[in-house]
């Protein structure tokens, strides 16, 4: 039997971002308010990490509303109407129900319904993952314009008396547009896992454990000194790649904007890097501190409101955590 030949799609030839938007908890978190139940000090937390406050949302607000916020922000600066979106991805680790998405339901509430909505997994690499998807999808017709967001309530999941992890997290969403460009936006991407870590950051328990009593609430805890190393070591060559697979140095750069994890991973890089002087690098954990999927798109978005010259340069986004998965890209910014 011979088919009728089956049509199938295309779509532009390049993406490119169009704008960013953000919200951070409306709680400014000081140091001195976590280290009690940790026996830990805000000179430690400052010299181990670079964070001086971290942001956390109120009771009452969840990841969803921090991701619609953000949204809003994204779309109003895009100039696309909301209509228009046909795909939306939130990439999350907090979502406080497993089933429906975080993006079926900000889709519905900032006008993209009926847009193609789903969560993406992929941790502190989430963004990078779900930037990675948008530019693949519109390139190949399956969709035309994309919201992009990272979102988390990590509070959610914290025990403040962890002191592996719990002073680290923060609250926070940042979303971005994208759409077809006349040239290239997106570079290709570095993506990956190595789920033989997995062990190393996750949740300390399942859901199945806490309801029947052998847990629990489940949060997440890591072992800090593997993290550490495995990106100060591995993350830093991924970097380097991604700067390959976009054909450019690093003296090519405007910006570099790491996952926020720790001010001295970031430094790290910046030297295994060898960036120049001329490079802005996102410094955002000190006031928001690490806030997974959402912390890329967040710093990108403070770097530009702080230094509006950067429009229109290269910047080298890097995102790794829990899987453990990673992913990185060079993206011309708005
Ligand atoms: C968690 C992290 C900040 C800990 O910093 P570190 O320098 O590795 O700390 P260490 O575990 O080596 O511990 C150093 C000392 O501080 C102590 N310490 C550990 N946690 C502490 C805390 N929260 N407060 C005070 N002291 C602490 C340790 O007991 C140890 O004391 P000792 O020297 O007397 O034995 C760091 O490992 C880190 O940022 N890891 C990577 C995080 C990351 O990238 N996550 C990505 C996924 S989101």
């Amino acid at each position: 039997m011979t088919n009728p030949t089956l049509l199938q799609s295309q779509g532009a030839q390049f993406t490119r971002i169009y704008s960013y938007g953000a919200a951070r908890g409306d709680l400014v978190v000081p140091n001195e308010e976590l280290v009690g139940p940790i026996d830990s000090s805000d000179e430690w937390i400052r010299q181990r990490t670079g964070i001086v406050t971290r942001t956390r949302a109120s009771a009452g607000v969840d990841a969803t509303d921090l991701a619609t916020t953000a949204a809003i922000e994204a779309i109003e600066k895009s100039g696309v109407a909301a209509g228009l979106i046909d795909l939306v991805i939130v990439a999350t680790i907090s979502n406080i129900r497993q089933t429906p998405s975080m993006a079926a339901v900000v889709a519905d509430r900032v006008g993209a319904n009926p847009a193609a909505a789903y969560d993406a997994n992929a941790a502190c690499a989430g963004f990078s993952y779900a930037v990675t998807q948008a530019d693949a999808l519109i390139r190949s017709g399956a969709a035309h314009y994309a919201l992009v967001i990272g979102a988390e309530k990590l509070s959610d999941v914290v025990d403040p008396a962890d002191r592996s992890i719990s002073f680290l997290l923060g609250d926070g969403a940042g979303a971005v547009v994208i759409g077809p460009s006349d040239t290239p936006g997106i570079a290709a991407p570095v993506w990956g896992s190595d789920g033989s870590k997995a062990d190393a950051v996750g949740m300390n328990a399942t859901l199945v454990d806490f309801r029947d009593g052998t847990a629990p609430w489940p949060t997440l805890r890591q072992e800090g000194q593997t993290v550490f190393r495995w990106a100060v070591w591995d993350m830093a060559k991924v970097a380097k790649k991604a700067l390959d697979a976009a054909g450019i140095e690093p003296s090519d750069l405007a910006a570099f904007i790491p996952h926020q994890a720790n001010m001295r991973i970031i430094d790290e890089f910046a030297k295994q890097l060898g960036l120049p002087p001329t490079v802005m690098i996102a410094r955002d954990i000190a006031t928001t501190g690490n806030t997974s999927a959402a912390s890329i798109p967040l710093a990108t978005h403070a770097l530009l409101l702080e230094h509006p010259e950067l429009s229109g340069g290269l910047a080298l986004q890097i995102g790794f955590g829990a899987g453990l998965v990673f992913g990185a890209q060079v993206v011309v910014l708005p």
